[in-house]
This record gives structure tokens, C-alpha cells and sequence, in this order.
């Protein structure tokens, strides 16, 4: 390793990519990245060399069971969120006393229910052995729906899906490579990257195409894919978050209801109680991302405050163009 790579965050790395994979890689198109140097185009989505070689081994090697859940999103749309709703939604028999013991509280989201491609099939030579994660095994990825692995199609594992405002998740996209940028290195600008924003290539991009995915096969088997959006989850949490129960297997009872189970779990998983807490001001992902870059502002609409009036008009026809013709808005 040289002495630049030691000094670079593990997120800009690549060393730990095979040459047998770098020399695939370099086969496909390239673009520049938005944060690590490039962004490579396989399956019609844009990809981190990094992120490659685990995306190519969990479409070899992951092994979905009828019992397991899937987080899908793209970048930037609530995962961290979603998956804090999720883990506290599993595990609410086990931890009754939310906020005194909770993994939550000393733990980020996402070294809860790691990501499929980017933490458990990361490395090159190792294949993980899940067998041993209790029964239903929670997962994540930012992976397209034409780049699942198999498995999750050819079983009864359950998706779900959390789309956002593409406005507000390209400002919060823009503003997360930013904050991950290493010093001496320069900011992206808000005219590059909203350009390259609405020519697709962003992280898991084309924006678009993603949620589109997901949206036509929620509608052909709705007992699979759960279509979630961040600004329901904002504007009428108690709703979305039973909806969500229920799909996964764990509706809440009567008895639950009455006890104030779900605001607990909305007040445990709300941005004000997670931002806040000592593990997600100070900690760091095994992967060099600080927990805090996860959490900025949380809101809806505050894309208004970055992008012109033009930009606007640019956003919203691609979307109205893509998205609208299959019963699509935001
Ligand atoms: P903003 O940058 O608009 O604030 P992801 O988790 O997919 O990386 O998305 C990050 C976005 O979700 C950020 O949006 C972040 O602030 C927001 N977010 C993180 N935790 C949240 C929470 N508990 N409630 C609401 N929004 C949250």
C-alpha cells in the first residue's frame, strides 16, 4: 500500500479491488466519480470501482431465504432512517425497554443491517457465511432492480423500498460527497454535479431509473415490494411505519397500540434522537464514512434553498418525462 492509499479514507480505496476485477472494470464505461475517481456503468447504473467486485459477488453468492427482508434504496433517500424503522420493528419483543438498552442508541443504522455489496460481499476472497443470522435476516442495498441477485426473486423475501423527492435527494447527495471529500481536495460544484445529476450518472444512477424499478414491479406484486416514500414517512409516520409492520410480518397488537409502542419506536428512530446521540456525532463506519454525514438537516423541500428556478423546471420535467406515464409523481 502507499503511503497516499494509508492516509485515504477506506471509501476512497481501492486496493482491496482484484486486478482480475479491475481489468473487467476497466471494460466498461467510465465516467468521473462524484467523490472516488470514477463511477462505472454495469447493468445500465453507475458504480464505485469499490462497490463493483461486492455487487458481482452477492449477485454470485447471496442465497435470499423466503423469510428475509431487503432494504432497497437509492443514495440518499432515508436508508439510515429506514433502517433504524426497520431493526426497531424486528426487534421491539427483544428490547421492550427502548430507550435504556437499545442497539440503537449505541450504534449506527447501518452497522445494524449492513449493506449487501458494500460490507458483507466487499472482500475479494470471502464468500460471508450468513447461515448463522437469526431468522428473518435483515439486509440493505442500493442496488438496482435488474442487478438483484437472483435469489431475491426466485423466493418469498420481502422488498422494501423507500423512494425520496429526487430534488431533495440530489442536494443531499451533493452535499454528502462534499462533506466525505478529503482535504486539499476540491468541492464538487452545484452546477457539475446537478448536471451530472440529470444525465444519470450519480451513485446507483440514473436517479430515475431506480425508483422506476422498483415502482412497476411494487405494482405487479404488491405482497413483495412495499413502495415507501421519505416525505409519507415525514408527513404521516404512524401510518407508514404500521404499514410497514404489517408487510414485514410483525403487525402491532391492540395491547401494543395502547402502550404507545409506535411512537416509541418513532421517537427512538426520529432525526432529532439519532443525530444527537454520542455514537452518531463521534463514530465512524469500518469503512471510513463518519456516522454524522448520515444526518443533516432531515426535511423535506430544502432543495429550494440550493437549486435556481431553472434547475427546478430542468428536475421536475425529467421527472414528469420518466416517472409520470407509469403513475408516478412527487
Ligand atoms: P438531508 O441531507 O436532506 O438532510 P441516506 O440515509 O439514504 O443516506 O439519506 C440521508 C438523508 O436522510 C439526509 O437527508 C439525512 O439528514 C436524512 N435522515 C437521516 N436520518 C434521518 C431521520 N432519522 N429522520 C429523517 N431524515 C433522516
Amino acid at each position: 500500500m502507499t503511503d497516499a492509499n494509508k492516509e485515504m479514507p477506506k471509501y476512497l480505496q481501492e486496493s482491496e479491488v482484484s486486478q482480475e476485477c479491475k481489468d473487467w472494470i476497466a471494460t466498461l464505461p467510465m465516467e468521473k466519480g462524484w467523490l472516488a475517481s470514477h463511477l462505472h456503468q454495469y447493468q445500465g447504473f453507475w458504480h464505485i470501482t469499490r462497490q463493483l467486485q461486492g455487487v458481482l459477488s452477492c449477485q454470485k453468492h447471496f442465497n435470499a431465504l423466503h423469510s428475509d427482508i431487503l432494504i432497497v434504496t437509492s443514495p440518499k433517500s432515508g436508508t439510515t432512517w429506514l433502517k433504524a424503522w426497520t431493526f426497531a420493528l424486528l426487534n421491539r419483543k427483544k428490547y421492550p425497554k427502548m430507550f435504556q438498552n437499545h442497539p440503537l442508541l449505541t450504534e449506527n443504522p447501518h452497522s445494524l443491517v449492513p449493506f449487501l455489496e458494500l460490507d458483507f460481499y466487499k472482500d475479494k476472497d470471502l464468500v460471508p457465511d450468513l447461515s448463522m443470522i437469526s431468522s428473518p435476516r435483515l439486509f440493505s442495498t442500493h442496488l438496482p432492480y435488474v442487478s438483484l441477485p437472483k435469489s431475491v426473486m426466485n423466493t418469498y423475501c420481502k422488498i422494501v423500498y423507500l423512494c425520496r423527492n429526487p430534488k431533495d435527494a440530489f442536494i443531499s447527495l451533493w452535499h454528502f460527497t462534499n462533506k466525505l471529500k478529503t482535504e486539499g481536495t476540491c468541492a464538487n460544484s452545484l452546477e457539475d454535479s446537478f448536471e451530472k445529476f440529470c444525465n444519470g450518472v450519480s451513485l446507483c444512477g440514473p436517479f430515475w431509473d431506480h425508483v422506476l424499478g422498483y415502482w412497476k414491479k411494487s405494482l405487479e406484486q404488491s405482497e413483495k415490494i412495499i413502495f415507501m416514500r421519505y416525505e409519507e414517512m415525514k408527513k404521516n409516520p404512524s401510518t407508514v411505519l404500521k404499514e410497514l409492520a404489517r408487510f414485514i410480518g410483525c403487525p402491532f397488537s391492540k395491547e401494543e397500540e395502547d402502550e404507545g409502542v409506535v411512537d416509541d419506536i418513532l421517537k427512538l428512530c426520529s432525526f432529532k434522537n439519532l443525530s444527537n446521540l454520542e455514537v452518531n456525532k463521534k463514530g465512524k463506519l469500518p469503512s471510513g464514512e463518519e456516522h454524522r454525514a448520515f444526518f443533516r438537516c432531515g426535511e423535506i423541500g430544502d432543495s429550494k434553498n440550493y437549486l435556481t428556478a431553472e434547475m427546478i423546471e430542468q428536475l421536475d420535467a425529467i421527472t414528469e418525462k420518466k416517472l409520470a406515464q407509469h403513475g408516478l409523481r412527487f
